[in-house]
């Protein structure tokens, strides 16, 4: 894993190791991907501002979120199926996280099960909530997350309805899955993946398991919760959430200034300033451009967090710069996972710590906390 120095060679090195269906899953977007390539290029597009001859030597990324410290300001986001992309890759995912001393999300659509993650780990991690029409179903995921002392639940706004994306039905990865001969044939050829997917503890969604009467694994299931999805919900289910869930709240999905007012107004601790990381509304602004608005209209009201396109220690600093409090990774942590486990997944976050310290010190400032828009060149 050492010998990966950048986010895109692990994305290389997972390109690799799982099979093509896998991949693009985690690495493609919604329809004619606009948004997912602006994510990107938005970030290239802003520059930082060189500053020489400061005092440098000292240097701290280490900061604080929602009352917590975190060793950086990145946190791995929640994403659906990682199991998948490594044996027991919640798992793994966590347990790297938390020798980081950064947060781990995990999703509703997870392959290890909240029981799984909180077995295996020491410290809190974070639950991210998709609210089904299935009420019983909701309620009984916050009971889970209490049981599993979850230090904060991530409700995901922005997915009531599915963006499609093209690549994944052309790889089979529908639901249900489609098996199809090309797609056989590249398993055949990553005989590590398959094995270690298979002598995995779960091959399903973990956390639904004996939800669905009979369930015939992922294909009834992932029929289960699509036709389960709620596009009925409002605001005015974080009051719900408040009566059964007494500790923080972070809505995700967030992109619009007028959104994030009624964020504040329903009471919430955090957003995630985020467009599905470009696999949910096509045409919708890069996450980063969008991101001052929503600081704006949040007035430091709650903590404003982000995601979308981050892939360097750079990208971090530049959302910092922003206003952002901390980051959340999707594809990076993915393209970690799947090039080498929980080892590829502590080189992913090495790779942005050391990036972001750098990066950083250039810009002369040497602690992370006090980085704002003065590390940008104004053209
Ligand atoms: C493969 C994949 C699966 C995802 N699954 C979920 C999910 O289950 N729940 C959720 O809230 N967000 C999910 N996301 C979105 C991420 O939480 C995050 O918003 C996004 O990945 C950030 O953009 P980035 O991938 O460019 O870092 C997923 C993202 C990816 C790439």
């Amino acid at each position: 894993m050492r010998l990966c120095m950048s986010v895109a060679e692990l994305r290389a090195e997972a390109r690799r190791r799982v099979p093509r269906a896998i991949f693009e899953y985690a690495d493609r977007g919604a329809y004619d991907e606009v948004t997912l390539r602006r994510n990107r290029a938005a970030f290239d597009d802003i520059e930082l501002r060189q500053r020489v001859m400061i005092d440098i030597s000292q240097r701290s990324v280490a900061t604080t979120v929602l009352g917590q410290p975190w060793s950086m300001p990145v946190a791995i986001a929640p994403t659906g199926l990682t199991g998948l992309f490594h044996r027991n890759g919640e798992v793994e995912g966590a347990l790297a996280a938390e020798a980081f001393g950064v947060p781990f999300a995990l999703s509703t659509m997870s392959i290890c099960s909240i029981e799984d993650v909180r077995a295996a780990t020491q410290q809190p991690f974070w639950f991210q909530l998709y609210m089904l029409k299935d009420r019983g179903f909701n309620a009984d995921m916050v009971a889970r997350a209490r049981g599993a002392g979850c230090s904060a639940l991530i409700l995901t706004a922005d997915l009531v309805l599915q963006g499609v994306r093209r690549r994944d039905a052309h790889n089979g990865l529908t639901i249900p899955p489609r098996l199809t001969l090309a797609n056989a044939l590249d398993i055949m050829t990553k005989p590590t993946w398959a094995l270690g997917v298979l002598l995995g503890k779960r091959r399903t969604f973990g956390n639904l398991a004996g939800r669905v009467e009979a369930s015939g694994g992922l294909g009834t299931l992932s029929q289960w919760i699509a036709s389960q999805s709620d596009c009925s919900i409002t605001w005015k289910q974080i009051d719900w959430l408040r009566s059964v869930w007494p500790g923080k709240i972070i809505v995700k999905g967030i992109l619009d200034a007028e959104d994030a007012k009624l964020a504040v107004a329903a009471g919430v601790d955090a957003i995630v300033v985020s467009n599905h990381g470009g696999r949910q509304l096509d045409g919708a602004a890069a996450s980063i451009r969008a991101l001052p608005e929503v600081v704006e209209a949040v007035g430091g009201r709650c903590e404003v967090l982000f995601d979308g396109g981050v892939q360097c220690g750079q990208d971090v600093l530049k959302a910092l710069a922003y206003g952002a409090r901390a980051c959340l990774v999707g594809k990076a942590f993915l393209y970690g996972l799947a090039a080498g486990g929980r080892a590829g997944v502590t080189r992913m976050l090495e790779l942005l710590r050391a990036e972001l310290e750098v990066s950083m010190a250039l810009t002369g400032v040497t602690d992370v906390r006090e980085v704002d828009a003065r590390v940008l060149r104004r053209r």
